[in-house]
């Protein structure tokens, strides 16, 4: 029989998944740091509105990154938690010096991509490890993020 861990799953399945969330980590916070970048640099009419959405969605991210962390934690793994190791690993790249809205907009929409893809895939490798705290965390992000992309994609329009 397979190895369970601590929380009665099996311990390789488990593994593998605080592994993805990992790479899921690094991405949101390069997303994270976007984010902010794009609040403090933002210029031109629409400054008021989108420095404000700016920082909904790092806190929002602020939180979700804990969140992660606390998850690979609760699976017996260590959270990535350098610098160094999130550029290293995330998909998600750091964006210097947009001021524009519709650009920041256009990355952030790229952003979401990069992790709805990523939570899609841990969401079914922690289907097939009957990890449902795994599994509900990222029904609800991806929920919401689906929504996000949404309002934000309308805001190009
Ligand atoms: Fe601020």
């Amino acid at each position: 029989m397979a190895k369970k861990n601590q929380i009665g799953l099996d311990a390789d399945k488990a593994k593998k998944l605080s592994e993805k969330l990992n790479l899921l980590l690094a991405n949101y916070q390069l997303f994270y740091i976007n984010a902010r970048g794009f609040h403090w640099n933002i210029t031109g009419e629409k400054f008021f509105e989108l420095h404000l959405k700016f920082e909904e969605l790092y806190t929002d991210a602020l939180l979700k990154v804990d969140e992660i962390a606390e998850r690979i934690l609760t699976l017996s793994n260590t959270p990535l938690h350098t610098f160094s190791d999130y550029t290293k690993h995330s998909k998600i790249k750091e964006v210097k010096n947009v001021t524009e809205g519709k650009q920041a907009v256009k990355k952030v929409l790229e952003g979401f991509t990069t992790l709805l893809e990523l939570e899609r895939e841990i969401l079914s490798l922690s289907a097939d490890a009957n990890d449902e705290g795994t599994n509900a965390l990222m029904s609800d992000y991806i929920r919401e993020q689906e929504k996000s992309v949404w309002m934000y994609s309308a805001y190009l329009k």
